[in-house]
């Protein structure tokens, strides 16, 4: 099992510490880990937030384990030279377009929530935001307007292709979980929202199984507060599940908790090649305190037991391993607790 540990910028460095804390203690035969450099980190040793060599190193991998990146010291960097662009250049060039964010209530921990308790029990939904396409990836620019003013664009588009490759991983999600999903568009106003929801519709016909709705984002964003639990398997485009991801992780407790996996067609000897992240970014107001709370990472980890290498009980354990810790106490200061980064990981790895 060959796994790139892509630590990065702010706490990327201490939760991705106590990610192998756990998979160590998992004795896992056969494992690899390789570690590159990415991010600002990167930029600063090698003038390129995604250097030739960590993507060379990924695309050897069975598996990325990519923990945050982002920094304030390079927000001011051409674009291309920002942290972020490397997260973005793993993405569209490991060709990973289905991203994975599930957000479930725990059994016994709905007080964690933002929500009221009776609200969050009834959480169990995964997102399945496309990750390669959308108006991250158009055209865009700055540019004088006759007037001459600035103006900048961002172009906004999808190809049925693009739509039609992510809508079947959401079906084939829906079947394997409760048969509901919910495409979420702003097809009211959006042309590309609206190819969206018709290329929705077509692939649907080879899912009679499954049942299909749509909703407004706008509408998403409230009735995820609203009665979250009327949610199964939710699809949306790259920035509408940007957003709704970073929403639900407050509905079921903190941004700390939520996992994710980036997949695409790749198959590995024993799954899905694909990369593993935090939904979080790199929370530079926190980092290099020991305060991060490290379980989303561990829980990315486990997800990448699951799918890239096909070891489901070991994915098991360390998500109720999480479980435990929480039910025990052990939590972090963004869910009110008093733990800290390596208390937690140490406290997850004991559980296992
Ligand atoms: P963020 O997710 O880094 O932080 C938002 C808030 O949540 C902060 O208050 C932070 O302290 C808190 N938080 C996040 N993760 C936490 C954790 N594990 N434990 C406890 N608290 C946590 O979002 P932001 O502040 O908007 O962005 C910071 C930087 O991260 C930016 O440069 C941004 O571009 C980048 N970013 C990177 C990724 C990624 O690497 N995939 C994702 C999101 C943001
Ligand atoms: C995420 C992040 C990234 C995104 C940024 C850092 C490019 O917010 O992984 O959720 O917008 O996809
Ligand atoms: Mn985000």
């Amino acid at each position: 099992m060959k796994i790139a540990l892509l630590a990065g910028d702010g706490i990327g460095p201490e939760i991705m510490e106590e990610a192998v804390r756990v998979l160590d203690a998992l004795r896992l035969p056969q494992v690899t880990f390789w570690r590159g450099d990415v991010g600002g980190a990167a930029y600063r040793r090698h003038g390129h937030p995604l250097p030739e060599e960590t993507l060379k190193m990924c695309r050897a991998a069975d598996a990325v384990l990519f923990g945050a990146v982002g920094d304030p010291e390079c927000d001011n960097l051409e674009r291309h030279l920002r942290p972020e662009q490397a997260i973005l250049g793993l993405r569209s060039e490991l060709g990973l377009f289905a991203n994975l964010r599930p957000a479930a209530a725990m059994p016994g921990l709905e007080d964690l929530s933002a929500l009221r308790p009776e609200i969050a029990r009834a959480i169990d939904l995964l997102i399945v935001r496309e990750l390669n396409g959308d108006v991250y990836f158009g055209e865009k620019g700055t540019r004088t307007t006759p007037g001459g003013q600035r103006e900048g664009y961002d172009v906004m588009a999808y190809s049925e292709s693009e739509v039609r490759r992510i809508a079947h991983t959401a079906f084939r999600a829906a079947q394997g979980r409760k048969g509901r999903l919910c495409s979420v568009d702003k097809a009211n106003v959006l042309e590309t929202s609206q190819l969206w929801r018709d290329v929705v519709v077509e692939v649907s016909a080879e899912y009679p199984d499954v049942a299909l709705s749509h909703m407004y984002v706008d509408n998403a964003a409230m009735q995820l507060v609203r009665n979250p639990g009327q949610f199964d398997v939710m699809v949306t485009g790259n920035l509408f599940g940007d957003i709704l991801s970073d929403q639900a992780s407050m509905c079921v407790g903190s941004i700390g908790l939520l996992a994710s996996a980036s997949l695409g067609e790749q198959q590995t000897e024993f799954g899905t090649k694909g990369l593993f992240e935090p939904i979080h970014g790199s929370a530079p107001d926190i980092a290099g305190q020991g305060a991060a709370n490290p379980m989303a990472m561990i829980l990315s980890a486990a997800m990448m037991l699951r799918h890239s290498f096909g070891r489901e009980e070991d994915a098991a354990r360390v998500e109720a391993a999480v479980a435990q810790a929480l039910a025990d106490g052990v939590k972090g200061a963004d869910l009110g607790g008093t733990a800290g980064t390596k208390d937690i990981g140490i406290a997850v790895a004991e559980r296992l």
